[in-house]
């Protein structure tokens, strides 16, 4: 059953698909400091970061809780012959995730569902990989949240996510007013810090938890994405976004806050008022 919020957060993305994918595929930061490399390469590393020395083959289940147009189930299972299933929802999402699966002939290794991962409709021990790219911000209760992921994994199962974070320290007042601003434009209840996250990883049962800071590797993809949020920002400022986002005014609310988001949370990343971060855990294993 989805509530109010998740609603909202799924009428936000369904809004504003189009805009995402002028970014590319993924809608998550490209990783790589290589100013030459394309966009795409980077979107990739970041794949490849979530499933780093791990050894994953034909035999594995993996899950990708709010998957987005499925770039990384569809990477993964067409990468590893795996088996991938991608929760998100956002309907016009899992219809371009299905729609990627088949043109990358593993769909029929692949099951996108229309699920609210807050109620997540799978049995215990089922995975051996989770992951969370750039969505484990939208869990309310990381809590709650974490010990029902660590539930679906089979023992010795892994866990990875690469998240928004705030900076730790004491918060000046530019740091916190784009907080506010990626917050609210995302429809995000709140940032949490990296070292938060990982001491409830640790209290939901995972061991072998790390989280880390690999903010530097977004940083060229930051730039990107605030240049490209430069313009409409400016456009909604003056008001004058209406004429570009003609769709209605929640729609175009939507689009205003997507860009003003979008420029806080690059900024804020280039000047460190957040962190990206990657985080990592595994379910005890069987003894
Ligand atoms: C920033 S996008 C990241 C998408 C994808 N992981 C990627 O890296 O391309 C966040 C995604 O999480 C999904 N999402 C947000 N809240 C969710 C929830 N409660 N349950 C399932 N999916 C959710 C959104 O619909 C969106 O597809």
């Amino acid at each position: 059953m989805k509530n109010r919020d998740t609603k909202r957060v799924g009428a936000y993305y369904s809004d504003v698909t189009d805009h995402y994918l002028l970014y590319g595929d993924g809608f998550h930061y490209g990783l790589g400091t290589d100013p030459s490399e394309p966009h795409h390469r980077r979107l990739v590393r970041s794949h490849e970061l979530l499933v780093s020395s791990l050894r994953i083959d034909s035999s594995w289940r993996v899950l990708d809780l709010g998957c987005g147009v499925g770039s990384f189930a569809v990477w993964c299972a067409k990468t590893f012959g795996c088996r991938v299933v991608g929760v998100n929802i956002c309907a016009a999402h899992l219809a371009l995730a299905r729609k990627r699966a088949t043109a990358q002939g593993v769909a029929h290794r692949s099951e996108f569902v229309g699920a609210d991962f807050h109620h997540l409709p799978f049995h215990e021990g089922t995975f051996d990989l989770i992951v969370n790219q750039e969505s484990l911000c939208y869990a309310r209760d990381k809590a709650a949240y974490f010990a029902r992921v660590h539930n679906i994994l089979r023992p010795g199962g892994a866990y990875r996510a690469i998240a928004f974070t705030r900076a730790p320290g004491p918060r000046r007042d530019r740091a916190k007013l784009r907080h506010e601003r990626v917050c609210h434009g995302f429809h995000i209840p709140d940032l949490a810090q990296l070292p938060a996250l990982t001491t409830w990883l640790e209290a939901a049962g995972f061991e072998k938890v790390k989280g880390v800071d690999i903010t530097t590797e977004t940083l060229l993809t930051a730039r990107f994405i605030a240049k490209h949020c430069l313009i409409p920002v400016a456009l909604g400022k003056v008001g004058l976004d209406g004429l570009v986002f003609r769709q209605g005014r929640r729609s175009q609310l939507n689009h205003r806050g997507h860009f003003t988001a979008g420029l806080a949370y690059s900024k804020g990343l280039i000047d460190g008022d957040f962190v990206h971060g990657f985080l990592s855990g595994q379910r005890l294993s069987a003894p």
